[in-house]
């Protein structure tokens, strides 16, 4: 089969964990005789230095047109005064509300081979497998009024936490599916005993459980979860949250598979289903990592899940996704390492290597 993707690497380290993603898609593409047609583009720092804005017209209507976009990063210090008029991010915040990509799935998985090199005990990592489905266009990010102003006595500022109906039911049937095809527990994550907008969430969450009788519900306040995270993760399977909890909770987990450079990210504008084609935006969780930029040290692994989870989710094609998967797999048993996972005994490798290395095990 033939598919399109737009191709936005970004700034920093994006690039070139972009770069080695491409590298393990062609294998995949070789392998299965599939074509990837790739189309790059422009978002974040690079856009505004050569389109005069974080996300212009023209990348948009190329990620419109295709069947799915890996996006690599965004991010730089040049832009890191608040005064500034615009940021990188905006790019990426405006692609992910243009594109009307509501539900953000960040899996939570321990790599065996990985338990060792984490700051945790093992015991407390075993079997730990579950998954965040974190809204994505509402809450603290896009709520309005969002400004800051002087005033006689000083300067004041305002974000709005603010949630719809509308907003709330989708993303909680999204959470609702997901659990579905899990263990059949959905946990709920508010601060309802303080917050509106999160009794609105518990409320509808409550409603919608409805019809959903074959799922056990269970709320939690978002402080109790940040807690739960790593007292005992074996515990959590589905969780479903609002943005900026699902943003906070998401690097804190992360931390339990060794690194937040394993953390993937699929971001879908509908309820997704192995196999199915709905349109995504695939990236990893981490940042555009400015510092570590052109020194071939930066761990791909988080992208190229990412891109796995676009090959299932946007594309169909999961015998094809399972292979990457392996792949890494595979990598990660045989004892190479980037410098952020690395542990005793380890073989170190820099970004390429760790790519040709993935690439090659998908590709036997
Ligand atoms: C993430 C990132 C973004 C977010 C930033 C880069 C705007 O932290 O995807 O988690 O806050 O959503
Ligand atoms: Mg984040």
């Amino acid at each position: 089969m033939e598919f399109n993707l737009a191709v936005l690497p970004g700034d920093g380290i994006g690039p070139e964990i972009i770069a080695e993603t491409v590298k393990v898609l062609e294998v995949v593409g070789k392998k299965f005789s599939h074509q990837f047609n790739y189309t790059y583009g422009l978002v974040g720092g690079v856009a505004i230095e050569q389109e005069m804005t974080a996300l212009s017209i023209d990348t948009l209507k190329l990620c419109r047109r295709s069947d799915a976009v890996l996006l690599g990063a965004v991010g730089d210090p040049k832009y890191d005064d608040p005064q500034a008029p615009i940021h990188p991010e905006d790019g990426l915040l405006a692609l992910r509300k243009e594109l009307g990509l509501f539900a953000n799935l960040r899996p939570v998985k321990v790599y065996p081979a990985l338990i060792d090199n984490t700051n945790f005990k093992p015991e407390v990592l075993k079997g730990v497998d579950f998954i965040f489905v974190r809204e994505l266009t509402g809450g603290l990010y896009f709520g309005r009024p969002k400004r800051q102003w002087r005033t006689t006595r000083g300067r004041r500022a305002i974000d709005s936490m603010s949630y719809s109906e509308q907003e709330v039911e989708r993303i909680v049937r999204v959470g609702f599916e997901i659990a579905r095809t899990r263990k059949k527990k959905l946990i709920s994550v508010d601060k309802a005993n303080v917050l509106q907008s999160s009794r609105l969430w518990r409320q509808m969450t409550i409603e919608i459980s409805k019809d959903y009788p074959d799922i056990e519900l269970e709320h939690m306040l978002v402080d109790a979860c940040a807690m739960r995270i790593i007292q005992n993760p074996r515990y959590l399977d589905t969780l479903v949250t609002e943005n900026t909890f699902g943003d906070i909770l998401t690097d804190e987990a992360s931390m339990l598979g060794g690194s937040l450079g394993m953390l993937a990210s699929a971001s879908l504008a509908g309820v997704p289903k192995e196999g199915s084609r709905t349109l995504g935006m695939y990236e990893p969780s981490h940042g555009s990592a400015p510092r570590r930029a052109g020194l071939d040290m930066v761990n791909p692994i988080a992208t190229i899940v990412s891109m796995a989870m676009m090959l299932s989710y946007s594309l169909g094609l999961v015998k094809e996704a399972k292979a990457v998967e392996m792949a890494i797999e595979k990598v990660l048993d045989e004892g190479y390492r980037t410098y952020d996972i690395m542990g005793e005994g380890k073989i170190k490798v820099g970004t390429k290597k760790m790519g040709d290395l993935i690439a090659d095990r998908a590709g036997g």
